[in-house]
């Protein structure tokens, strides 16, 4: 018989830690699978993705830059995948259909209770940014509703109408990061794409509370720009490691039925970066 396949999908996707994770995940559930990653040609995601299915794949992780198409593409979405707007997984169905998941804020969420801050429920929460990452995020934070959540960003206009397009139960709202004078918060989340270039948002340290923690979605061999923000006000900090592998985590649980320990994985890997 032979053995499920799995894949990851993007371009460029050299330098991908997908397969290694998830070989991990096999390795200590004891799932048999076979898990690769494809360069896939820019205008070509939807006949590689269509080939893979046709092939007996049976899932795929989906990144940079398929995110938008792999959402068009899917049969079906999941809650998280609408309120993301994009899919990062794609699972086959028994009766042939393929439905797309998002499994970054999910990932993200359980990374942060976890190992960063817990319990969540009651924390003041402060976003920073408002592209394609926040906003894949933003649901699954949400849901864990705390007091309330900020989004602040550069163009204020994309954090507003963020925050317009998530409010609901839970109280959001989002601004420029001027506006955030004389607030303080428990968790601050970076969600901007500054630090790769080495920059960070204009943030005061009145912004952090006592005890306050810091979550980069960035990760690295070295402490991100905004870490080191944090670190030099007294704030204890996370990269976003423990994302990586928590959002890979939840799309083998979708494929597999299992939920894999991410602990020793993130070790593994943390070990390597080192
Ligand atoms: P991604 O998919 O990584 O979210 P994106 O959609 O281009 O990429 O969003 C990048 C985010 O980082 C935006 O919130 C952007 O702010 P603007 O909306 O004002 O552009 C933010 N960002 C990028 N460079 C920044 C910088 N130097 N300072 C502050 N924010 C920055």
């Amino acid at each position: 018989m032979s053995v499920d396949q799995y894949a990851v999908f993007g371009n460029p996707i050299k330098h991908s830690r997908s397969p290694q994770i998830h070989e991990s995940f096999a390795e200590q559930s004891g799932e048999a699978i076979e898990y690769h990653k494809q360069c896939v040609d820019v205008d070509g995601f939807n006949d590689a993705v269509k080939q893979f299915f046709a092939a007996s794949g049976k899932g795929l992780n989906i990144t940079v830059p398929f995110k938008l198409e792999a959402y068009e593409l899917a049969d079906t979405l999941t809650k998280r995948a609408r309120q993301a707007g994009a899919v990062n997984t794609l699972a086959l169905q028994s009766d042939g259909t393929i439905v797309g998941d998002n499994t970054d804020g999910v990932g993200m969420v359980r990374d942060i209770t976890e190992h960063l801050v817990w319990p969540i429920k009651g924390k003041r929460v402060l976003i920073l940014g408002a592209g394609g990452a926040v906003r894949g995020v933003l649901g699954p934070v949400l849901e864990q509703c705390p007091a309330s959540v900020v989004i602040a960003n550069r163009t204020a206009s994309k954090a507003a109408s963020l925050a317009k397009a998530f409010d609901g139960d839970c109280r959001v709202v989002g601004c420029g990061y001027e506006a955030l004078e004389g607030f303080a918060f428990d968790l601050i989340i970076n969600g901007t794409s500054a630090s790769l270039a080495g920059d960070l948002p204009p943030l005061s340290a009145q912004l952090l509370a006592p005890g306050a923690r810091c979550y980069d979605m960035m990760y690295g061999s070295e402490a991100t720009v905004f870490m080191r923000w944090a670190g030099e006000h007294g704030a204890i900090t996370a990269d976003g490691l423990g994302m990586l592998v928590g959002q890979a985590a939840e799309s083998f649980a979708l494929w597999r039925g299992v939920t894999p320990a991410v602990k020793p994985v993130i070790a593994a890997i943390r070990q390597q970066l080192a």
